[in-house]
């Protein structure tokens, strides 16, 4: 359990926990040890018994400890009890932390809170015993906080284990089957609830044939794993074929509509709760990139998502289903559709269709996890719908972990991002279902959550790069607190990953990592084009016509005049017509749209003048070139540090920094010529183009 966990953690700190029955007394001062953690467990039952509310003491009246720095740790199972602030109402993944009196009290309502306090403690470190310290009542914003693994039991030839991993190969899966030794796993299990991702999908939304039988055959083995997260509050999900019923069960069809396919579903359901009764439920990628779907029976999205909630009802379990869905065989050539709009023309009709079992995962912008694109419209577009955001952290499109790019700083944007009609309600609002902040015909508001593709790999360093680490973190961090600065975060994990270290080490890896993704946009996406990456190299380095004549629908359109796609209402693709106002007019006009989207919204003249003040063709060439001068300054900035950090971590970060300038350098002749070569306009700044 949750609080055998915090136990075992508390022992290896030297410490030790004291577990209280429901009604005994807390233990007086000279029992407590220094460094104990006091457990304070009731139930409601309890409660009702003794026929008055329990109170977990005001600081002023705990039991004193007798050294200043014990931390008490306080737990109510479900939630009854009144807090040490004074205030009721612990939600199960809330914690309070109060220094009084010597003393720090960390109260949760459930076991989940009583580890997200204990993290709290462990990672504020002395600064949580200072006499100072102001009480803190802390909770996630979004009650589902995800990670997606896009993990194969087999190889792929060409994708390797991992889809879009860059991390070595899968910690879950080896040798065709799920691991014997799944130590990584439990270690990686700690990592998630550290940072209070409280759920985790373990296979690839692309759901081959092997993998699909984790569903059946191999639930045995999901158990294993499942038995692993739930100690750190980390409930398991499996990716799952819609075709499942044909591939697995043998039937004829996997139409919704079909009696014997809602059988078998639910069937299937009964089975995986049987083994795992906290199992969190399916992800599911339908009618996308080739993947089944309901399509294929004339039904629609809500068709098949709501087939397969009725299934997990039962037993509590969620259908992620995701929102991914466009026309992956587009002609070129065909001018008037467009990707960006795919999303929102499939679901937003579907509103109030979904079961309330079902959220909708819409990635967060309109094409693919690309280093800048707006934010999706479909998540202020179905407002009586549960949606999550699915962020990449995984580096498919952002440097494959080979390339320093502190994501932080995008995700941030994403979150806060005020999308909802009159700029009320920001991402992170629409889908974490706080009171009062969306409009249901109940008044109520469904949650869904923040959900992210993992990063981490069976590398010693977890995630290739060792600086990647960072991006896992930060995501962690910023799916509880959507609102908490970036920059602050980077921070906090140099602090926590470099403990003691040389004011050196914090300096520089603060310099690489702080503005890494504007200097990584800077070579790569000039003005929101994406897609500008080789489709050979698996999207790694330029290619700028990689995607142009391709049926993927990812175009930049640039011709010997100008650059850009004309997604206006006037005369473009109508896509700015998705956004609630005053999105939808900001971006519309040319003298509003913001430069870093200018070309996602719109085509214009080389000689088009930005808000910066410079033309588009000057930003194209300068910001390569200065983008690559600051990459260039990392290198022996990170020389600087050899003998200060770890010998082999330095060593795969310098290797890592000599790619990337090598990569980034490419980018920057690769971009500059081609634009050159388009345009025939020179740079004005004189630096060399090929
Ligand atoms: C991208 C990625 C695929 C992935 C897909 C998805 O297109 O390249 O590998 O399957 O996203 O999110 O489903």
């Amino acid at each position: 359990t949750v609080v055998d966990e915090v136990r075992r953690a508390t022992a290896a700190h030297g410490g030790s926990v004291t577990v209280l029955a429901p009604g005994e007394a807390l233990p007086d001062a000279a029992s407590v040890r220094s460094h104990d953690l006091v457990l304070v467990v009731a139930s409601r039952a309890a409660e009702r018994d003794s026929g008055a509310a329990r109170q977990v003491p005001p600081p002023g009246r705990a039991p004193q400890p007798p050294h200043p720095n014990d931390a008490l740790v306080a737990v109510a199972t479900d939630g009854a009890l009144v807090a040490a602030d004074g205030a009721p109402g612990l939600s199960p993944d809330m914690f309070v932390r109060v220094r009084a009196g010597g003393t720090t009290v960390v109260v949760a309502g459930a076991a989940t809170g009583l580890l997200y306090g204990l993290h709290d403690v462990v990672r504020l470190g002395e600064d949580a015993f200072g006499d100072d310290a102001p009480p803190v009542r802390d909770l996630p914003v979004a009650p589902v906080r995800m990670l997606d693994h896009w993990d194969n039991i087999d190889v792929h030839p060409v994708m390797g284990q991992v889809e879009r991993g860059y991390a070595g190969g899968s910690i879950f899966y080896a040798d065709g089957r799920v691991r014997e030794d799944l130590s990584r796993v439990a270690d990686y299990a700690r990592l998630l609830g550290s940072i209070g991702i409280n759920a985790v999908a373990i296979n690839n939304v692309n759901v081959h044939r092997t993998e699909a039988r984790l569903l059946t055959d191999g639930l045995a083995d999901v158990a294993r794993v499942a038995d692993l997260f739930r100690p750190h509050g980390v409930r398991t999900y499996l990716s799952v074929s819609f075709a499942s019923p044909v591939v697995l069960g043998g039937l004829p069809t996997s139409d919704p509509a079909d009696p014997d396919v809602q059988a078998w579903w639910a069937a299937a359901a009964d089975r995986v709760y049987a083994t795992i009764p906290d199992f969190g439920g399916f992800v599911v990628k339908a009618d996308s990139e080739g993947q089944p779907g309901p399509f294929a029976y004339g039904r629609d999205h809500a068709d098949g998502a709501n087939l397969l909630a009725r299934a997990l009802r039962p037993h509590g379990g969620t259908v992620f289903w995701r929102a991914f869905v466009y026309n992956h065989e587009q002609d070129w050539r065909d001018r008037r559709t467009d990707r960006a709009r795919a999303a929102y023309d499939h679901f937003a009709p579907l509103d109030g269709r979904f079961d309330d079992n079902v959220v909708l995962q819409v990635k967060y912008g309109p094409i693919d996890f690309q280093t800048r694109e707006p934010i999706s419209p479909v998540l202020a577009a179905m407002p009586r719908t549960r949606l999550a955001v699915e962020l990449q952290v995984t580096q498919e499109y952002t440097g494959h972990q080979k390339h320093v790019c502190y994501l932080g700083p995008l995700w941030s944007q994403v979150l806060t991002f005020p999308l909802a009609e009159d700029a009320t309600r920001d991402v992170a609002a629409l889908v974490s279902g706080l009171p009062g902040r969306r409009d249901t015909p109940s008044g109520e508001l469904p949650a869904g959550g923040v959900t992210a593709v993992s990063n981490v790999g069976d590398d010693e360093f977890w995630t290739g790069h060792p600086l990647a680490q960072a991006n896992l973190y930060a995501y962690g961090r910023l799916a509880w607190d959507p609102e908490a600065d970036p920059v602050a975060l980077l921070d906090e994990w140099i602090g926590l990953t470099f403990p003691g270290a040389d004011p050196r080490v914090r300096d520089t890896l603060h310099t690489l990592m702080d503005g890494s993704w504007l200097t990584y946009e800077a070579y790569t996406a000039p003005l929101g084009v994406g897609f500008m990456v080789d489709p050979g190299r698996m999207h790694y380095g330029p290619n700028v016509d990689g995607y142009e004549y391709s049926k993927w629908g990812t175009y930049h359109f640039a011709d010997r005049d100008g650059i850009g796609v004309d997604r206006t209402v006037a005369t473009g693709t109508g896509y700015a017509g998705q956004y609630p106002s005053p999105w939808r007019e900001t971006y519309e006009d040319l003298a509003t749209c913001p430069d870093e989207l200018l070309l996602f919204f719109h085509h214009v003249p080389y000689s088009h003048v930005l808000h910066s003040g410079t033309t588009v063709i000057q930003h194209v060439y300068d910001s390569r070139a200065d983008a690559v001068d600051v990459v260039e300054s990392w290198v022996p900035a990170w020389d600087a540090l050899r003998g200060l950090v770890d010998d082999r971590l330095h060593a795969r970060v310098a290797e890592r920094l000599t790619e990337q300038v090598r990569s980034a350098t490419e980018w920057r002749d690769q971009v500059r010529s081609y634009f050159f070569r388009k345009s025939g306009v020179p740079d004005a700044s004189g630096r060399p183009i090929y």
